[in-house]
C-alpha cells in the first residue's frame, strides 16, 4: 500500500500531515511512503528529512494522487484534488463535514473512502488519535502568547525599583482543551487567570492551574460525548450579563467555546467590548466557526474603541513544527488502525473506525456527518 502526502494548498496552511519520523514508523509497518516534493518545507521539514526517514519523493501532486491509496492531508481536498483520488483510496483529514458539504459528496461519488479527525469518537483508546485535541493544544498556547505581545502591559508582577506593576488578569471563556493550555500558559506568565465553562467537570482542572472558576448561577443543559450543547437563547443572554463584569476587568480574554457542527456561541457582546479599558486584548479561537465575539471577522484584528479583537484563523499552522509533529502521530495512529501487514483491512465493528469514517463504498456512511450536511449551511 502506498501512503502519500500531497503539498497542502490552503492559503496560509503551513502544517504538514506527516512528519519525517511519522514516515519511518510508518515504513516499519510495512508500508511505502510517497511525499510530494516541498511538502514538508512550511513546517521546516526538508525533502531530505523523508528521503532518510525511508520516503520517496515525488515530483508532484498528479503523481501523489495517482499513487497513493492512502492519502494523508490536514486542510479538507478541493473538489479538484478529490477529482484526483482514486476509486478505493483512504483519505484521513480534517473533513469538516458540517461545512464541506459539496466535497464530502464528492468524496463518496469517487468512491473513496474518507476518515474525518473531527468525528473520531472522544473515548481513551482514541486519545493518541484525537487531532482537535491535539491542535487545540497548540492553539491555547499560541492565543496568549498573541495576546501577550499586542498588551501594552507585562503579564507577572513584576516588583522593581521604578515601582510594583500590577499582574495581568486574563478571562478565559471556554476551558475545553484549548482552554486550559490557555490557562496553563497565562498562568506561566504570571498573569492572574479565571475562567468559565458550561460543563461544571471542568471546574477541578481550573483550580488545579492555579486558576479561578466563575462560579455562576446558572443551569447549563449537558452534552454528550465531553462536548458541551448548544444552551438556549435564555441562557446566553443571562450568562452575558452575569459575566459582563468580568470582562471589563480583563486585560485579555481568551474565547474558545465551540459547541461541534454549530455556530459558536456568542459571549462577549458589543457592550461588553464597550467596557473593556483601551488596550485590552481579546483573542477569539472560535473564530473559525463564526466567533464568541460579537463584531468579530474571521481572519482579521479588529481595533474597536481601542479594544483588539484578534479573529486570527488557523492558529495551530503559525506553530507548524510542533503542531505537525503531533497531527502526524494523531493520523499515524488512526492509519496503522486501518492497515495489517501492509494492507488495507478495514474493521468497521471497531469503534473509532466506524465513528471517525464519513464515505465508503459510494455511500456517505457517518450518521452524524448526514445530519449534520442536512441541518447546516453547506
Ligand atoms: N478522548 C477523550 O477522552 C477526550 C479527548 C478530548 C476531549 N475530551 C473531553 O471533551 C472536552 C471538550 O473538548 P474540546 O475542548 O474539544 O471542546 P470544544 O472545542 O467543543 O469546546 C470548547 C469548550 O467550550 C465550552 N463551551 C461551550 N459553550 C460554552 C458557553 N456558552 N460558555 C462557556 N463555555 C462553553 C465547552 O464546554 C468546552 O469545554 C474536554 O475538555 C474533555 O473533557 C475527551
Amino acid at each position: 500500500m502506498n501512503v502519500a502526502v500531497p503539498k497542502e494548498i490552503t492559503a496560509g496552511e503551513r502544517r504538514v500531515a506527516l512528519v519525517p519520523d511519522g514516515a519511518q514508523k510508518l515504513a516499519a509497518g510495512k508500508l511505502s511512503v510517497l511525499v510530494q516534493s516541498g511538502a514538508g518545507r512550511p513546517a521546516f521539514f526538508p525533502d531530505e528529512a523523508y528521503e532518510k526517514a525511508g520516503a520517496r519523493l515525488v515530483p508532484d501532486a498528479a503523481t501523489a494522487y495517482t499513487d497513493g491509496n492512502a492519502l494523508l492531508k490536514v486542510q479538507p481536498p478541493t473538489l479538484e484534488e478529490v477529482g484526483r483520488m482514486q476509486a478505493g483510496a483512504v483519505l484521513i483529514s480534517f473533513l469538516q463535514p458540517a461545512w464541506n458539504g459539496e466535497v464530502v459528496k464528492a468524496l463518496a461519488r469517487q468512491r473513496v473512502t474518507a476518515f474525518s479527525l473531527e468525528l473520531v469518537p472522544r473515548i481513551s483508546r482514541a486519545q493518541s488519535i484525537d487531532a482537535l485535541s491535539s491542535q487545540a493544544n497548540v492553539a491555547g498556547y499560541k492565543a496568549v502568547l498573541m495576546a501577550a505581545t499586542r498588551l501594552g502591559k507585562f503579564f507577572p508582577l513584576l516588583i522593581t525599583a521604578a515601582g510594583t506593576v500590577a499582574p495581568a488578569r486574563v478571562l478565559v471563556l471556554g476551558a475545553g482543551v484549548a482552554g486550559l493550555q490557555a490557562i496553563a500558559t497565562a498562568r506561566r506568565l504570571g498573569a492572574i487567570v479565571e475562567a468559565f465553562d458550561v460543563r461544571p467537570a471542568v471546574k477541578e482542572e481550573v483550580k488545579s492551574l492555579g486558576a479561578t472558576f466563575i462560579e455562576l448561577p446558572l443551569e447549563a443543559q449537558e452534552g454528550q460525548g465531553g462536548y458541551a450543547r448548544e444552551q438556549s437563547p435564555e441562557f446566553l443572554r443571562r450568562q452575558q450579563e452575569l459575566l459582563g463584569d468580568r470582562v471589563a476587568a480583563a486585560d485579555v480574554v481568551i474565547t474558545t467555546a465551540a459547541i461541534p457542527g454549530r455556530r459558536a456561541p456568542i459571549l462577549v457582546t458589543r457592550e461588553m467590548v464597550a467596557r473593556m479599558c483601551p488596550g485590552s486584548v481579546i483573542v477569539d479561537l472560535a473564530a473559525e466557526t463564526g466567533g464568541n465575539t460579537e463584531g468579530l471577522k474571521p481572519g482579521e484584528v479588529l481595533d474597536v474603541g481601542g479594544v483588539v479583537i484578534d479573529g486570527t484563523r488557523n492558529i495551530p499552522s503559525t506553530v507548524p513544527v510542533h503542531a505537525s509533529q503531533l497531527y502526524s502521530r494523531n493520523v499515524t495512529n488512526l492509519l496503522l488502525l486501518l492497515v495489517k501487514d501492509g494492507n488495507l483491512n478495514l474493521n468497521f465493528d471497531d469503534e473509532i473506525v466506524k465513528g471517525s469514517c464519513v464515505t465508503h463504498g459510494g455511500e456517505l456512511v457517518h450518521p452524524r456527518a448526514r445530519e449534520l450536511l442536512e441541518t447546516t449551511r453547506q
